[in-house]
């Protein structure tokens, strides 16, 4: 049977759940970080996933109005600092992909703070893309290793991308009902089985991603061969 190790997730749907209730699109984010914290606690504690990686901003998402981009800035700090007990208690080891050079000292030191304290944690591998484009990730790995002088191939390829060992990814599933890759994970989702579902990101369940990993398990992965 199919193992679900890895789980991808792009999370849309935040800015529609605020409409449709008549409040403001950030209002949408904000239940969209519980929705994240409910999801991490949910793969915690399910002892085959091993990594979960949620795509959380975009290299394109700069080009949302700056009261949105900052207020995103801002709700992430929020999310890191009020989760740190969260992580330790859950086993989370908290990891980034992307390139985070562009974000402010505060939310960088955050960032690293949050990567430090909880790098002994060992139940669940918790990693938020940020400023994060597929393809932005393989030219950064393909200058590393040339850097290096070293010749890429498919194996030693992964050791050189952001985060290396997170593994391929097992399910990628998008949420919020389009049904587009949006420059994700373009590496380590080769072989990933995808899944879409019209349910916006905010009103995203464990129990739904429960349904999703059964539905996976049914699946046959034949990885190119018969
Ligand atoms: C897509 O919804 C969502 C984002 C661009 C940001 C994802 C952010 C969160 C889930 C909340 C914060 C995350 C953390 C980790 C604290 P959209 O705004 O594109 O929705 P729409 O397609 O309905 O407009």
């Amino acid at each position: 049977m199919n193992r679900a190790e890895h789980i991808a997730i792009i999370m849309d749907g935040n800015g529609r759940w605020a409409k449709k209730r008549g409040m403001p699109r950030v209002k949408g984010h904000e239940k969209g970080a519980e929705t994240v914290r409910e999801i991490t606690k949910y793969c915690a504690q399910n002892e085959e996933i091993r990594v979960l990686t949620l795509f959380a901003f975009s290299t394109e998402n700069w080009k949302r109005p700056k009261s949105e981009v900052q207020f995103l800035m801002k709700l992430l700090e929020r999310y890191l600092k009020n989760e740190l007990p969260i992580y330790l208690e859950e086993g989370v080891r908290f990891e980034t992909i992307g390139d985070l050079s562009p974000f402010s000292d505060s939310l960088k030191n955050r960032i690293a703070f949050t990567k430090e304290s909880t790098a002994n944690q060992n139940r669940l591998i918790q990693v938020l893309a940020l400023n994060y484009g597929g393809r932005d990730e393989i030219v950064r790995a393909a200058n590393r290793a040339c850097e290096k002088g070293v010749k890429i191939n498919e194996s030693n390829f992964d050791s050189f991308l952001d985060t290396p060992g997170l593994g391929e990814v097992d399910i990628l599933l998008r949420t919020g009902g389009e049904m587009r890759l949006s420059n994700f994970l373009l590496w380590r989702a080769a072989y990933a089985e995808l899944f879409f579902t019209k349910t916006l990101w905010p009103d995203f369940t464990p129990k739904e991603l429960e349904s999703i990993i059964k539905n996976y398990k049914k699946r046959e992965r034949r990885f190119g061969g018969v």
